[in-house]
């Protein structure tokens, strides 16, 4: 296949950044969209040209490092993918793709198509963790949960933070990123004990960072490559008022 790309170039973070035109020869159907941007590379190289900057780490959508927005659509054209797990057959040859960084406020492009996502590390370290003693392990089965608490629990955990939700929010909410990241312990026995003061610690920091509000829209979940259901913003807004109800919105550092 042959395609015309039209790639978002930026020097530096401070630079005026616009759609520069590459056309892709020989793309096999078979290649992942990393692949053909892979061979792109290798022959503007060639060429004596600059490559194109992109993020990616595990190719096997795991790490939710490979955050591009491909023809307008955050992970590109299919459901349930990231970009590392899109392949080429699902473009067609002479087709335009227009390949541009994620955009919020709170994500800045760092170069090309590689943008700055600390602003979501830093929710979690706001709250993403449960706090431990020391002393030994309790037993596997000690704390019983039911299926439902688990199923839910592993459904949030699944989350790989890539910030697609933010890329299509109009608003740029990270909310669901958020709650994922609050349901995975608040769905569990272990995540009681901090509970409020995480909720608390870590929309506050979502606030801080610049992110925008949700406003049910709804592109979040339907972008994300892991299927995360908007229903845990609901939850987390539950939480968020019932633990500014219980303190008083003062969280202490523990
Ligand atoms: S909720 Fe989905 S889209 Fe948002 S960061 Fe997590 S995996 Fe990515
Ligand atoms: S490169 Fe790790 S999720 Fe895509």
């Amino acid at each position: 296949m042959t395609l015309n790309l039209k790639v978002w170039r930026q020097s530096g973070a401070d630079s005026a950044g616009s759609l520069e035109a590459v056309v892709a020869h020989g793309i096999s159907p078979e290649m992942s969209f990393l692949e053909m941007l892979d061979l792109v590379n290798e022959r503007l190289v060639h060429d004596g040209k600059l490559p194109i900057e992109f993020d990616s780490d595990c190719r096997e959508g795991i790490c939710g490092t490979c955050s591009l927005t491909i023809n307008g659509k955050a992970h590109g054209p299919d459901l349930g993918t990231a970009v590392c797990q899109l392949h080429m057959r699902s473009f067609s040859d002479g087709d335009t793709i227009v390949i541009e960084p994620f955009r919020a406020r709170a994500f800045p492009v760092v170069k090309d198509l590689v943008v700055d996502r600390a602003a979501l590390d830093r929710i979690i370290q706001a709250g993403g963790y449960n706090s431990v003693t020391t002393g030994p392990h309790a037993d596997a089965n000690a704390t019983l949960i039911s299926k439902p608490d688990a199923d839910a629990a592993f459904e949030a955990a699944t989350c790989i933070g890539c910030g697609a939700c933010v890329a299509a929010c109009p608003n740029s909410s990270a909310s669901l990123f958020t709650s994922a990241k609050l349901t995975q312990f608040a769905k569990l026995p272990q995540g009681q004990p901090e509970r409020d003061i995480r909720t608390i610690r870590m929309v506050t920091t979502m606030d801080d960072e610049g992110f925008g509000n949700c406003s049910n829209i709804g592109e979040c979940e339907a972008v994300c490559p892991k299927g995360i259901s908007i229903n845990n913003i609901s939850r987390m807004r539950r939480d968020y008022v019932r633990a500014v109800l219980r303190t008083g919105g003062r969280v202490t550092e523990s």
